[in-house]
């Protein structure tokens, strides 16, 4: 190994290799696009296929983004070409940078409403009785949420410029675990609600007759979206992984916490929407925006469960918005040769650029709506794309040996998990992204 390699940063801990991985997968993904996801794609039925999704599909992926990561100890660019990816592999690697940059441009305005609501808390102003549908739309249309968006934007900027890992390691050892402490709170209030049964049961039973491609394609969207999947933001942070990081494992116990925050979160939302008389898919991207100011309006000192909600989801957002700039930073510095900083800044003046475009996806820019192209884009077809070549890259031109060594670690290797995670790779999770991808969008 040389100086440069073995200079590389490396994650401490190995709570520090959990919190940061889950503190990528975790976020709005989970808290806001996975309750209007499921609430617009028949509830049961689409949880059904997203977990199905997140178990053969998500988890094999997760351990080849690992694996091609922790060995070719490079961004995704050099980890492919270092690992015997030929010419044409670059091109993952451009769906990777140009992806992340589309997700880091709209989830940055979702992450600015989380900080508008924060505000609104604190000041007190959203416990006011009040239709919270209105109020949304005329936020969301104005100025005061391209400031938000640029607000985010600049303390993500300020945060990934200090470097991996004492900006990201020590912010999320502490409030992933706090997040997840008072998503337990609003989940028993929900569930006490008059409306809990039918939430519920709108959630967990699914309704088969509502199983479409489309459907299908949402799920497995989803399940890449929220487990951070495709463009090589897990594979980045492999890189940083020290040779003990047993990658089976940490592929497994992220999917588990992940999905576990997604479910709780609509365990929250549609009990609340049924005891408020909403509908589950007519809101789309502002559903939580609408439900959660009610839910908060009718707990006793509402404003600081208020606050401390929109406050957690912000942190929650800056965990994995860190993630997806450093997929393009890392690239920007090692491909380009850049400095870090330098790097930074392209990666903010670009995000600001197209997060604004996107900010005024619900206003001005209506017609456009930059917004839910991206979004759908880059869910719908581009991660289960990039996830798909990558997979294809672990199981059929990483060398067997290495592959087998990264999701050993050297060990004894007859073990069944290993067997099935490689069957998945190289079999499963190719065919099943090729055929799902080939029918939703047909
Ligand atoms: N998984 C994150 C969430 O659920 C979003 C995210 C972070 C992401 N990094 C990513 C999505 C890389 C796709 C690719 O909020």
């Amino acid at each position: 190994m040389n100086k440069k390699e073995t200079d590389r940063a490396q994650f401490a801990t190995r709570l520090g290799v959990i919190a940061t991985t889950v503190g990528s997968a975790v976020g709005l993904g989970n808290i806001w696009r996975f309750p209007y996801e499921a609430g617009n794609n028949g509830g049961g039925a689409f949880l059904l296929f997203y977990i199905l999704f997140i178990l053969i599909l998500g988890i094999p992926v997760v351990c080849a983004e690992f694996a091609i990561g922790r060995a070719g100890r490079s961004n995704i660019f050099g980890s492919l070409k270092k690992l015997g990816g030929s010419g044409a592999w670059r091109f993952v690697g451009y769906i990777g940078i140009v992806a992340s940059l589309m997700i880091l441009s709209f989830y940055s305005v979702v992450a600015g409403w989380t900080l508008e609501y924060f505000v609104q808390s604190v000041r007190g102003a959203l416990a006011e009785a009040q239709d919270y549908h209105v109020r949304f739309e005329s936020f969301a249309s104005g100025w005061r949420c391209v400031f938000w968006t640029v607000a985010f934007l600049l303390v993500n900027f300020l945060i990934v410029k200090r470097g991996v890992q004492r900006g990201v390691e020590r912010m999320s050892n502490i409030m992933m675990p706090a997040l997840f402490l008072i998503l337990i709170v609003f989940c028993i209030n929900s569930l006490l609600m008059p409306g809990a049964g039918e939430g519920v049961r709108f959630l967990f039973s699914p309704d088969f007759s509502k199983i479409t491609w489309e459907v299908v394609g949402n799920a497995l969207g989803q399940a890449f979206f929220s487990l951070s999947l495709g463009l090589g933001c897990m594979l980045t942070y492999a890189s940083y992984f020290s040779q003990k990081t047993r990658i089976i494992r940490s592929a497994t116990t992220t999917a588990a916490l992940d999905t576990l925050v997604a479910i709780m979160s609509g365990v929250m939302i549609f009990p609340a929407i049924y005891t408020f008389g909403m509908s589950t898919d007519q809101s789309g991207p502002a559903l939580v925006f609408e439900v959660l100011p009610n839910i908060f309006q009718q707990m006793t000192a509402g404003p600081v469960w208020s606050a401390l909600f929109f406050f957690m989801l912000f942190l929650a957002s800056v965990t994995s918005t860190i993630s997806m700039s450093e997929i393009s930073i890392s690239f920007f510095a090692e491909q380009w040769k850049l400095s870090r900083g330098k790097a930074c800044w392209i990666n903010l003046l670009i995000a600001l650029t197209f997060g604004v475009l996107c900010a005024l996806s619900f206003g001005p820019l209506s017609s456009l709506d930059m917004f839910s192209i991206f979004n759908n884009a880059t869910s719908n077809v581009l991660l289960p794309l990039g996830g798909m070549l990558l997979s294809i890259f672990a199981g059929w031109v990483l060398d067997r040996k290495v592959l087998r060594a990264q999701l050993t670690n050297g060990g004894p290797h007859r073990k069944m998990a290993w067997h099935l995670v490689v069957f998945c790779i190289k079999y499963v999770a190719p065919a099943g992204l090729a055929v799902i991808l080939v029918m939703s969008l047909t």
